[in-house]
Protein backbone atom coordinates (compact mmCIF):
# COMPACT_ATOMS: atom_id res chain seq x y z
CA UNK A 1 0.00 0.00 0.00
CA UNK A 2 1.43 3.38 -0.92
CA UNK A 3 3.47 5.06 1.93
CA UNK A 4 2.27 8.31 0.15
CA UNK A 5 -2.23 8.70 0.74
CA UNK A 6 -3.25 11.88 0.16
CA UNK A 7 -4.71 13.45 3.01
CA UNK A 8 -8.54 12.98 1.46
CA UNK A 9 -7.61 9.30 1.35
CA UNK A 10 -5.63 9.41 4.58
CA UNK A 11 -9.27 10.69 6.23
CA UNK A 12 -11.63 8.22 4.07
CA UNK A 13 -9.36 5.13 5.46
CA UNK A 14 -9.56 5.84 8.66
CA UNK A 15 -13.19 6.25 8.74
CA UNK A 16 -13.76 10.30 8.52
CA UNK A 17 -15.33 10.53 5.19
CA UNK A 18 -17.81 12.91 6.57
CA UNK A 19 -14.17 15.30 7.13
CA UNK A 20 -13.19 13.96 3.29
CA UNK A 21 -16.19 15.57 2.07
CA UNK A 22 -16.42 18.82 4.02
CA UNK A 23 -12.92 18.93 2.86
CA UNK A 24 -13.91 18.77 -0.74
CA UNK A 25 -16.74 21.21 -0.77
CA UNK A 26 -14.25 23.58 -0.55
CA UNK A 27 -12.93 23.49 -3.47
CA UNK A 28 -9.85 24.25 -5.47
CA UNK A 29 -8.29 26.57 -2.66
CA UNK A 30 -8.08 23.77 -0.86
CA UNK A 31 -5.67 21.38 -3.11
CA UNK A 32 -2.02 21.35 -2.95
CA UNK A 33 -1.61 20.19 0.26
CA UNK A 34 1.90 18.62 1.75
CA UNK A 35 1.89 15.02 2.34
CA UNK A 36 0.14 14.31 6.01
CA UNK A 37 -0.33 10.47 5.59
CA UNK A 38 2.08 9.80 8.66
CA UNK A 39 0.41 11.75 11.45
CA UNK A 40 2.20 14.23 13.18
CA UNK A 41 1.51 12.34 16.44
CA UNK A 42 3.05 9.20 15.12
CA UNK A 43 6.16 11.04 13.58
CA UNK A 44 6.78 12.05 17.23
CA UNK A 45 5.93 8.66 19.11
CA UNK A 46 8.71 7.10 17.42
CA UNK A 47 10.80 8.98 19.30
CA UNK A 48 8.71 8.80 22.52
CA UNK A 49 7.68 12.11 21.78
CA UNK A 50 4.50 13.84 22.57
CA UNK A 51 2.82 16.04 19.94
CA UNK A 52 -0.64 18.16 20.33
CA UNK A 53 -2.02 21.19 20.12
CA UNK A 54 -4.53 23.91 21.79
CA UNK A 55 -8.54 24.20 20.50
CA UNK A 56 -11.49 25.55 21.54
CA UNK A 57 -14.96 23.47 22.46
CA UNK A 58 -16.43 25.75 19.97
CA UNK A 59 -14.17 25.08 16.62
CA UNK A 60 -14.64 21.52 17.33
CA UNK A 61 -17.86 20.96 17.50
CA UNK A 62 -18.84 23.32 14.91
CA UNK A 63 -16.54 21.78 12.20
CA UNK A 64 -15.95 18.27 11.95
CA UNK A 65 -13.66 17.89 9.74
CA UNK A 66 -11.40 19.91 11.92
CA UNK A 67 -11.91 17.77 14.66
CA UNK A 68 -10.94 14.84 12.22
CA UNK A 69 -8.22 16.38 12.22
CA UNK A 70 -7.30 17.07 15.45
CA UNK A 71 -7.97 13.43 16.38
CA UNK A 72 -6.15 12.34 13.35
CA UNK A 73 -3.11 13.99 14.19
CA UNK A 74 -2.65 14.98 18.03
CA UNK A 75 -1.90 12.95 20.97
CA UNK A 76 -2.42 15.73 23.41
CA UNK A 77 -5.22 18.25 23.79
CA UNK A 78 -5.29 21.65 25.64
CA UNK A 79 -8.09 23.64 25.89
CA UNK A 80 -7.25 26.88 24.65
CA UNK A 81 -9.73 28.43 27.13
CA UNK A 82 -12.10 26.45 28.82
CA UNK A 83 -9.74 25.89 32.17
CA UNK A 84 -9.53 29.50 32.82
CA UNK A 85 -10.72 31.33 35.17
CA UNK A 86 -13.37 33.42 33.02
CA UNK A 87 -14.70 30.39 31.98
CA UNK A 88 -14.80 28.52 35.17
CA UNK A 89 -15.29 30.91 37.25
CA UNK A 90 -19.23 32.67 36.77
CA UNK A 91 -19.14 33.95 40.18
CA UNK A 92 -17.00 33.78 42.86
CA UNK A 93 -19.23 30.73 44.55
CA UNK A 94 -19.74 28.77 41.42
CA UNK A 95 -17.67 26.37 38.91
CA UNK A 96 -18.52 26.14 35.64
CA UNK A 97 -16.94 22.71 34.28
CA UNK A 98 -19.66 22.41 30.96
CA UNK A 99 -17.37 23.29 28.11
CA UNK A 100 -13.57 21.78 29.89
CA UNK A 101 -15.74 18.39 30.74
CA UNK A 102 -16.76 18.56 27.26
CA UNK A 103 -12.99 18.83 26.05
CA UNK A 104 -12.44 15.90 28.21
CA UNK A 105 -14.91 13.84 27.11
CA UNK A 106 -13.62 13.92 23.40
CA UNK A 107 -10.17 13.32 24.59
CA UNK A 108 -11.59 10.33 25.78
CA UNK A 109 -13.49 9.74 22.67
CA UNK A 110 -10.33 10.10 20.69
CA UNK A 111 -7.65 8.49 22.51
CA UNK A 112 -5.98 11.72 23.87
CA UNK A 113 -3.88 13.05 26.77
CA UNK A 114 -5.64 15.68 28.04
CA UNK A 115 -3.64 18.72 29.65
CA UNK A 116 -4.92 21.52 31.48
CA UNK A 117 -3.85 25.35 31.40
CA UNK A 118 -3.73 27.28 33.68
CA UNK A 119 -4.44 27.81 36.87
CA UNK A 120 -2.80 31.08 37.77
CA UNK A 121 -2.29 33.78 35.62
CA UNK A 122 -2.58 37.35 35.04
CA UNK A 123 -5.17 37.42 32.16
CA UNK A 124 -8.71 35.68 31.50
CA UNK A 125 -9.71 36.29 35.04
CA UNK A 126 -13.38 36.96 35.32
CA UNK A 127 -15.26 40.51 35.76
CA UNK A 128 -15.90 39.87 39.68
CA UNK A 129 -12.25 39.23 40.02
CA UNK A 130 -10.60 42.82 40.86
CA UNK A 131 -13.84 44.31 43.12
CA UNK A 132 -13.71 40.67 45.42
CA UNK A 133 -10.27 39.39 45.48
CA UNK A 134 -7.89 41.14 48.18
CA UNK A 135 -5.06 40.07 50.20
CA UNK A 136 -7.33 39.05 52.90
CA UNK A 137 -9.23 36.30 50.70
CA UNK A 138 -6.39 35.87 47.62
CA UNK A 139 -4.82 32.68 48.70
CA UNK A 140 -7.92 30.73 50.09
CA UNK A 141 -9.54 31.67 46.83
CA UNK A 142 -6.26 30.31 44.78
CA UNK A 143 -5.82 27.61 47.28
CA UNK A 144 -9.63 26.50 46.64
CA UNK A 145 -9.96 27.10 43.11
CA UNK A 146 -6.50 24.55 42.16
CA UNK A 147 -8.32 22.06 45.17
CA UNK A 148 -11.57 22.01 43.24
CA UNK A 149 -10.58 22.30 39.68
CA UNK A 150 -7.48 20.04 39.98
CA UNK A 151 -8.98 17.67 41.94
CA UNK A 152 -11.98 17.08 39.35
CA UNK A 153 -9.83 16.07 36.86
CA UNK A 154 -6.89 14.05 38.95
CA UNK A 155 -5.82 10.76 37.51
CA UNK A 156 -7.05 12.15 34.19
CA UNK A 157 -4.64 15.28 33.16
CA UNK A 158 -1.23 14.99 31.41
CA UNK A 159 0.11 17.68 32.92
CA UNK A 160 -0.82 21.12 34.51
CA UNK A 161 0.38 24.20 33.64
CA UNK A 162 0.08 25.55 37.29
CA UNK A 163 1.79 29.02 36.96
CA UNK A 164 1.93 31.17 33.69
CA UNK A 165 4.07 33.94 32.52
CA UNK A 166 5.00 34.66 36.13
CA UNK A 167 8.44 36.09 35.84
CA UNK A 168 8.37 40.17 34.73
CA UNK A 169 11.97 41.65 35.22
CA UNK A 170 10.58 44.70 34.09
CA UNK A 171 8.62 44.79 37.79
CA UNK A 172 12.13 45.41 39.13
CA UNK A 173 11.64 43.18 41.64
CA UNK A 174 14.60 41.16 43.19
CA UNK A 175 13.42 38.11 42.89
CA UNK A 176 12.21 39.26 39.10
CA UNK A 177 8.51 37.77 39.65
CA UNK A 178 5.77 40.04 38.15
CA UNK A 179 3.76 41.51 40.63
CA UNK A 180 -0.25 41.82 39.75
CA UNK A 181 -2.53 40.66 40.41
CA UNK A 182 -1.72 37.42 42.57
CA UNK A 183 2.18 38.00 44.18
CA UNK A 184 0.21 41.69 45.19
CA UNK A 185 -2.45 39.57 46.55
CA UNK A 186 -1.38 36.50 48.30
CA UNK A 187 2.35 36.93 48.59
CA UNK A 188 5.51 35.62 46.84
CA UNK A 189 4.66 32.18 48.09
CA UNK A 190 1.58 32.22 45.71
CA UNK A 191 3.93 30.05 43.68
CA UNK A 192 4.83 27.77 46.06
CA UNK A 193 1.37 26.91 47.61
CA UNK A 194 0.09 26.57 43.78
CA UNK A 195 2.13 23.76 43.06
CA UNK A 196 1.74 22.14 46.41
CA UNK A 197 -1.91 22.53 46.07
CA UNK A 198 -1.93 21.14 42.84
CA UNK A 199 0.36 17.98 43.91
CA UNK A 200 -2.28 17.38 46.83
CA UNK A 201 -5.37 17.42 44.44
CA UNK A 202 -3.67 14.85 41.37
CA UNK A 203 -0.52 13.06 42.60
CA UNK A 204 0.12 12.06 39.33
CA UNK A 205 -0.13 15.13 36.74
CA UNK A 206 2.99 16.51 35.75
CA UNK A 207 3.14 20.22 37.22
CA UNK A 208 4.58 22.99 34.82
CA UNK A 209 5.71 26.26 35.16
CA UNK A 210 4.66 28.01 31.79
CA UNK A 211 6.91 30.68 30.68
CA UNK A 212 6.53 32.95 27.66
CA UNK A 213 8.94 35.49 25.64
CA UNK A 214 12.49 33.34 26.72
CA UNK A 215 13.84 32.50 23.32
CA UNK A 216 15.59 35.59 21.79
CA UNK A 217 18.16 37.54 22.75
CA UNK A 218 16.72 40.90 24.00
CA UNK A 219 16.44 42.43 27.43
CA UNK A 220 13.82 41.27 28.55
CA UNK A 221 14.26 37.66 27.65
CA UNK A 222 17.45 37.58 29.14
CA UNK A 223 15.93 38.92 32.59
CA UNK A 224 13.46 36.15 32.23
CA UNK A 225 15.85 33.38 31.51
CA UNK A 226 17.87 35.07 34.53
CA UNK A 227 15.27 35.16 37.22
CA UNK A 228 13.79 32.11 35.93
CA UNK A 229 16.63 29.74 36.41
CA UNK A 230 17.07 31.25 40.17
CA UNK A 231 13.70 30.85 41.04
CA UNK A 232 13.84 27.14 39.97
CA UNK A 233 16.58 26.70 41.42
CA UNK A 234 15.78 28.18 44.97
CA UNK A 235 12.27 26.25 44.53
CA UNK A 236 13.04 22.82 43.96
CA UNK A 237 15.92 23.29 46.51
CA UNK A 238 12.46 23.67 49.08
CA UNK A 239 11.17 20.44 47.41
CA UNK A 240 8.45 22.63 45.97
CA UNK A 241 6.73 19.93 43.29
CA UNK A 242 7.93 21.29 40.34
CA UNK A 243 8.17 18.64 37.41
CA UNK A 244 8.40 20.52 34.54
CA UNK A 245 9.05 23.96 32.50
CA UNK A 246 6.61 24.45 29.64
CA UNK A 247 8.45 27.26 27.03
CA UNK A 248 5.63 28.66 25.11
CA UNK A 249 7.52 29.64 21.99
CA UNK A 250 5.12 32.34 20.14
CA UNK A 251 8.18 33.15 17.89
CA UNK A 252 8.50 34.87 15.11
CA UNK A 253 9.66 34.50 10.72
CA UNK A 254 12.02 37.62 12.24
CA UNK A 255 13.59 35.98 14.70
CA UNK A 256 17.52 35.25 14.60
CA UNK A 257 18.84 31.87 14.69
CA UNK A 258 17.65 30.02 17.97
CA UNK A 259 21.16 28.00 17.43
CA UNK A 260 23.06 30.34 20.27
CA UNK A 261 25.10 30.40 23.03
CA UNK A 262 23.19 31.62 25.25
CA UNK A 263 19.48 30.00 25.05
CA UNK A 264 21.80 26.27 24.68
CA UNK A 265 23.20 27.31 27.98
CA UNK A 266 19.69 27.87 29.40
CA UNK A 267 17.89 25.15 28.24
CA UNK A 268 20.68 22.79 29.38
CA UNK A 269 20.65 25.00 33.00
CA UNK A 270 16.82 23.58 32.96
CA UNK A 271 17.54 20.17 32.33
CA UNK A 272 20.31 20.12 34.99
CA UNK A 273 17.99 20.96 37.44
CA UNK A 274 16.37 17.58 36.66
CA UNK A 275 13.38 19.17 34.94
CA UNK A 276 11.45 18.10 31.96
CA UNK A 277 10.64 20.61 29.21
CA UNK A 278 7.25 21.13 27.28
CA UNK A 279 6.96 22.83 24.50
CA UNK A 280 3.64 24.03 25.17
CA UNK A 281 2.25 26.99 22.96
CA UNK A 282 4.39 27.10 20.06
CA UNK A 283 3.14 29.09 16.69
CA UNK A 284 5.03 31.25 14.62
CA UNK A 285 4.22 34.85 13.66
CA UNK A 286 4.30 35.86 9.76
CA UNK A 287 3.54 39.20 10.54
CA UNK A 288 6.65 40.81 8.50
CA UNK A 289 7.36 37.77 6.35
CA UNK A 290 6.78 38.70 3.28
CA UNK A 291 3.04 38.41 1.42
CA UNK A 292 4.01 35.89 -1.29
CA UNK A 293 2.40 32.94 0.23
CA UNK A 294 4.46 30.07 -0.86
CA UNK A 295 7.84 32.51 0.21
CA UNK A 296 6.08 33.29 3.45
CA UNK A 297 5.37 29.38 4.31
CA UNK A 298 9.13 28.23 3.74
CA UNK A 299 10.05 31.79 6.34
CA UNK A 300 7.18 30.20 8.87
CA UNK A 301 8.58 26.65 8.11
CA UNK A 302 12.51 27.65 8.22
CA UNK A 303 11.41 29.17 11.57
CA UNK A 304 9.75 25.79 13.00
CA UNK A 305 12.82 23.99 11.52
CA UNK A 306 15.22 26.08 13.34
CA UNK A 307 13.28 26.00 16.36
CA UNK A 308 12.97 22.21 17.01
CA UNK A 309 16.15 21.00 15.59
CA UNK A 310 17.86 22.98 18.19
CA UNK A 311 15.25 22.00 21.06
CA UNK A 312 14.97 18.61 20.17
CA UNK A 313 18.30 17.53 21.24
CA UNK A 314 17.29 18.30 24.53
CA UNK A 315 15.91 14.76 26.00
CA UNK A 316 14.74 16.26 28.86
CA UNK A 317 12.22 18.13 26.22
CA UNK A 318 8.93 15.64 26.00
CA UNK A 319 6.39 17.35 24.22
CA UNK A 320 6.00 19.94 21.89
CA UNK A 321 2.43 21.38 21.25
CA UNK A 322 1.25 23.83 18.73
CA UNK A 323 -1.19 26.89 19.80
CA UNK A 324 -4.28 25.94 17.51
CA UNK A 325 -3.84 23.44 14.45
CA UNK A 326 -5.17 25.09 11.75
CA UNK A 327 -4.66 28.89 10.63
CA UNK A 328 -8.59 29.20 10.45
CA UNK A 329 -8.71 29.42 14.04
CA UNK A 330 -5.47 31.04 15.06
CA UNK A 331 -5.22 33.54 17.67
CA UNK A 332 -2.67 35.21 15.66
CA UNK A 333 -5.34 36.62 13.59
CA UNK A 334 -7.25 38.50 15.86
CA UNK A 335 -3.85 39.06 18.27
CA UNK A 336 -0.92 39.93 15.53
CA UNK A 337 -3.20 40.44 11.97
CA UNK A 338 -0.87 40.78 9.24
CA UNK A 339 -0.78 44.63 8.24
CA UNK A 340 -1.87 43.67 4.63
CA UNK A 341 -5.14 42.44 6.29
CA UNK A 342 -3.85 38.75 4.27
CA UNK A 343 -5.29 35.56 6.73
CA UNK A 344 -1.94 34.26 8.74
CA UNK A 345 -0.16 31.48 8.20
CA UNK A 346 1.48 30.62 11.47
CA UNK A 347 0.66 26.80 11.94
CA UNK A 348 0.66 23.57 10.22
CA UNK A 349 -2.16 23.40 8.39
CA UNK A 350 -4.09 26.33 6.10
CA UNK A 351 -7.26 27.26 6.27
CA UNK A 352 -8.61 25.24 4.54
CA UNK A 353 -7.14 22.22 6.67
CA UNK A 354 -4.32 21.55 4.38
CA UNK A 355 -1.02 20.94 5.47
CA UNK A 356 1.73 23.46 4.62
CA UNK A 357 5.53 23.14 4.48
CA UNK A 358 5.52 23.83 8.29
CA UNK A 359 3.86 20.22 8.57
CA UNK A 360 6.71 18.96 6.40
CA UNK A 361 9.11 20.74 8.90
CA UNK A 362 7.75 19.82 12.42
CA UNK A 363 7.43 15.97 11.14
CA UNK A 364 11.35 16.13 10.24
CA UNK A 365 12.32 17.51 13.49
CA UNK A 366 10.70 14.51 14.61
CA UNK A 367 12.11 12.45 12.39
CA UNK A 368 15.84 13.66 12.88
CA UNK A 369 15.33 14.48 16.99
CA UNK A 370 17.33 11.89 19.28
CA UNK A 371 15.53 8.73 20.43
CA UNK A 372 14.15 9.49 24.16
CA UNK A 373 11.91 6.12 23.84
CA UNK A 374 12.51 3.63 26.93
CA UNK A 375 13.62 1.63 24.25
CA UNK A 376 15.92 3.93 22.35
C1 LIG B 1 -4.91 33.01 24.19
C2 LIG B 1 -6.01 32.33 23.40
O1 LIG B 1 -5.44 31.65 22.31
C3 LIG B 1 -6.97 33.37 22.92
O2 LIG B 1 -8.05 32.77 22.25
C4 LIG B 1 -7.48 34.16 24.13
O3 LIG B 1 -8.37 35.14 23.72
C5 LIG B 1 -6.30 34.80 24.86
O4 LIG B 1 -5.42 33.77 25.26
N1 LIG B 1 -0.21 32.58 26.10
C6 LIG B 1 -1.05 31.74 26.79
C7 LIG B 1 -2.38 31.40 26.25
O5 LIG B 1 -0.62 31.16 27.81
O6 LIG B 1 -3.33 31.13 27.25
C8 LIG B 1 -2.88 32.48 25.33
O7 LIG B 1 -4.07 32.02 24.74
C9 LIG B 1 -1.84 32.83 24.29
C10 LIG B 1 -0.58 33.34 24.94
Amino acid sequence: MSQHLSRRAVLTRTGLALAGSLYRLKGAACEGGVDISTPLKVHASRKGLLFGSAASQRYLKSDPAYAALFAQQCGVLVPEGELKWNVLRPTPDSYNFGPADWMYEFTRTHNLKFRGHTLAWWQALPGWFSSYANQGNARRLLEEHIATVVGRYSGKMHSWDVVNEVVDPYDKRADGLKTKPWLELAGPEYIDFSFQSARAADPNALLVWNENHLEINDTWSRGKRKALLSLLAEKLKRKIPIDAVGLQTHVSTTDPSFDNKEFKTFVRKIADLGLRIIISEIDVIDHDAPANTSIRDEKVAGTYSNYLDLILKEKQVIAVLTWGLSDKYSWLAKFKPREDGLPVRTLPFDDCLAGKKAFTAIANAFDWAPDRSPMG
